[in-house]
């Protein structure tokens, strides 16, 4: 549904987007990750025409944005960084207006009407519809920018960064609302809000400087860079070694202390790759009459990997991006 292949742009001297190439599948919900300056924004309004890229192709439900912007528009929802909002029109008024220019010519007076009032429903809005637009809260502000890409119910949305500046309930009312979206429409959101993209997405691609550092599910994302395995392994240390004890357990190459309490001890234990050492651990401990109290895997956290991927490039899966350089600093508002 969506192709972007060698997608590049520049501004003077700084290059915002640097080859990137990813695809989307109709119906699936992808994730656009990454920190502030990594390009989502000029990768978002490159794929809804409202830019021109320095280089590359953007194909957006059949149509080269390009060549064809304007039956690429014409199925493409946006709902820009800021939410292009008339200050001076009431939130009925505005959908309304947009529904004039978005939906088909055909569409008769009450059915552009009755769609109004059910996307201003379904993106909880309607408690302000004679509220104007330029005294709305910044949620409510968010919310009418969705409502006005939904209108025209686009076969592609380009959400970017949807839940900025929502209150913990909107989130998760916009995060549902996203996720019924699935399989009827093809959605980019863009965020850098980690919990988002694992609850909300299929798929992630992970942006920094303008290069894709990692493209995956985030259960993949996790399991690819666990790296070594480790454990977490809490003992009742009275009467032994416990940190000689794990030592010696075959397959263990380190082990950390995690935190210390009265009594027992939480350790950090890795182990050579693809080696199971939970039973090895376990039975040692217990042979040597200490108590076993907690035995898990630590997993490596969206969290973890997002850090890893956009601070050590060279860790990265797959190729090692090489750096865009200048394009590292927010200020994306220009
Ligand atoms: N109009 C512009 N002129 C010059 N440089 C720009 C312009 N717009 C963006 N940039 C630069 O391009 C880079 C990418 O910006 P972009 O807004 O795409 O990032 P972003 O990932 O959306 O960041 P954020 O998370 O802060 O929204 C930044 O270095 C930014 O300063
Ligand atoms: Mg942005």
């Amino acid at each position: 549904m969506i192709e972007v292949q060698h997608l590049t742009k520049r501004y003077g001297p700084v290059t915002a987007v640097d080859d990137i190439s990813f695809r989307v599948e109709q119906g699936e919900i992808l994730g656009f990750l990454g920190p502030n300056g990594a390009g989502k924004t000029t990768t978002m309004r490159i794929l809804t025409g409202y830019m021109p890229a320095t280089d590359g192709k953007a194909i957006v439900a059949g149509f080269d944005v390009f060549a064809k912007p304007i039956d690429a528009k014409a199925r493409t929802g946006y709902l820009p960084e800021t939410p292009p909002l008339y200050p001076d029109m009431t939130v009925r008024e505005y959908l309304t207006f947009v529904a004039k220019l978005k939906m088909p010519k055909k569409t008769t007076a009450a059915d552009r009407r009755a769609r109004v009032e059910a996307i201003m429903k379904k993106t909880f809005v309607d408690d302000m519809a004679a509220r104007h637009c330029g005294k709305l809260s910044k949620g409510y502000r968010q919310r009418v920018g969705l409502a006005q890409a939904l209108i025209h119910d686009p076969e592609v949305l380009i959400l970017d960064e949807p839940t900025a500046g929502l209150d913990p309930k909107q989130i998760i009312e916009t995060r549902d609302l996203v996720r019924s979206l699935k399989g009827d429409h093809t959605v980019v959101l863009s965020t850098h809000i980690l919990p988002e993209v694992a609850q909300t997405c299929e798929r992630v691609v992970i942006i920094n400087k303008g290069r894709v550092v990692a493209v995956d599910t985030p259960e993949n994302l996790t399991r690819q860079l666990r790296g070594s395995s480790s454990l977490y392994v809490q003992v009742d240390v009275t009467g032994g070694d416990a940190h000689a004890t794990l030592r010696s357990v075959p397959g263990v190459t380190k082990v950390d202390v995690a935190d210390r309490h009265e009594g027992f001890v939480g350790y950090e234990l890795h182990a050579e790759q693809q080696r199971d050492v939970r039973r090895d651990v376990a039975r040692a401990i217990v042979d040597r009459g200490m108590g076993l109290l907690e035995m898990r895997p630590m997993r490596m956290s969206l969290e973890d990997i997002f850090l890893q991927l956009t601070t050590n490039e060279q860790s990265a899966p797959g190729e090692a991006p090489t750096p865009a350089g200048q394009a590292a600093e927010g200020g994306s508002h220009a």
